[in-house]
């Protein structure tokens, strides 16, 4: 049986499909689980296109209108995971009535360690399809005030849906002093923060260049949080080595605030 997980935000454009597409690479190349992701973000699909997924003739669409299998629409990434990509065509939309990845769900649950839902934005059709489909939830967040106050009221929804909430992934954090820290945001949301995944050029560049950047730079600050993300789901704590500039810059913290 597997566990059946949609990573989530209300706001767009907050790092959803970059976190499913990591966690996922993460989780099957070093931790050896069986992992599929799927694209439950048809309006606006992008879970194929992060992975160079390019030639999908079969997509959730057409499973969706029940012209082929879930296993008929599986592709295979290098990492190991599998993907079910969404057509980029909107002429693909045509006859999709009902958004049934509780079924696609159902009827992959035992190939699956894990399967990972790449939500669409806000509290739309798609995105409650996507809730309704899992049975827990990852909370995707920036540091910012606006975006985590939606999680707020995300959670009366996810209340009422039955789903359960894991924690929050606080993504594109960069320090700067009007981002909410952890502490705070863990205070507001009644929710723990499991991983704080910062701002990097190279995840920006990754989605450019079509693969995570867990492949990619496995050992930039953003593939180890992922990795700590990916540990705690496998549940396997996994020790982060902190890198010999990261050791260098809190010892000179230390050094620095002695002299002020
Ligand atoms: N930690 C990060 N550092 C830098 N860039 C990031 C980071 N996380 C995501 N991005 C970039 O932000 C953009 C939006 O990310 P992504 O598409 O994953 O968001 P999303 O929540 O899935 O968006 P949508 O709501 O449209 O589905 C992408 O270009 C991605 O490369
Ligand atoms: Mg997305």
């Amino acid at each position: 049986m597997s566990r059946t997980i949609a990573v989530f935000s209300s706001k767009g454009g907050v790092g959803k499909t970059t976190i499913t597409v990591n966690l996922g690479a993460a989780l099957s190349s070093r931790f050896g689980k069986k992992i599929t992701l799927l694209d439950c973000n048809i309006t606006s699909s992008h879970l194929g296109l992060y992975l160079g997924v390019y030639y999908t003739p079969i997509t959730i669409n057409k499973v969706l209108r029940g012209e082929y299998s879930p296993e008929e629409a599986l592709y295979r990434h290098s990492s190991g995971m599998y993907i079910l990509p969404a057509s980029i065509s909107a002429a693909e939309l045509a006859g999709i009535d009902m958004l049934n990845f509780k079924d696609i769900v159902n009827k992959l649950e035992n190939l699956n360690d894990f399967i990972i839902l790449d939500s669409a934005p806000g509290l739309g059709r798609e995105a409650i399809s996507a809730l309704k489909s899992s049975k827990e939830v990852l909370l995707v967040t920036t540091p910012l005030v606006s975006t985590v106050l939606d999680i707020v009221r995300a959670q009366e929804v996810l209340r009422e849906i039955g789903v359960k909430p894991i924690g929050i992934v606080l993504n594109m954090v960069t320090g700067a002093s009007y981002e909410m820290r952890k502490e705070e945001i863990e205070q507001l949301t009644g929710l723990q923060v499991l991983v704080s995944i910062p701002y990097e050029k190279d995840v920006y560049r990754s989605t450019a260049m079509k693969q995570p950047v867990f492949i990619l730079k496995p050992n930039s600050k953003a593939s180890r949080e992922i990795l700590r993300l990916a540990g705690i789901l496998a549940g396997e704590n996994i020790e982060i080595r902190k890198s010999f500039f990261e050791k260098l810059s809190e010892k000179f913290k230390v050094v620095t605030s002695h002299l002020t």
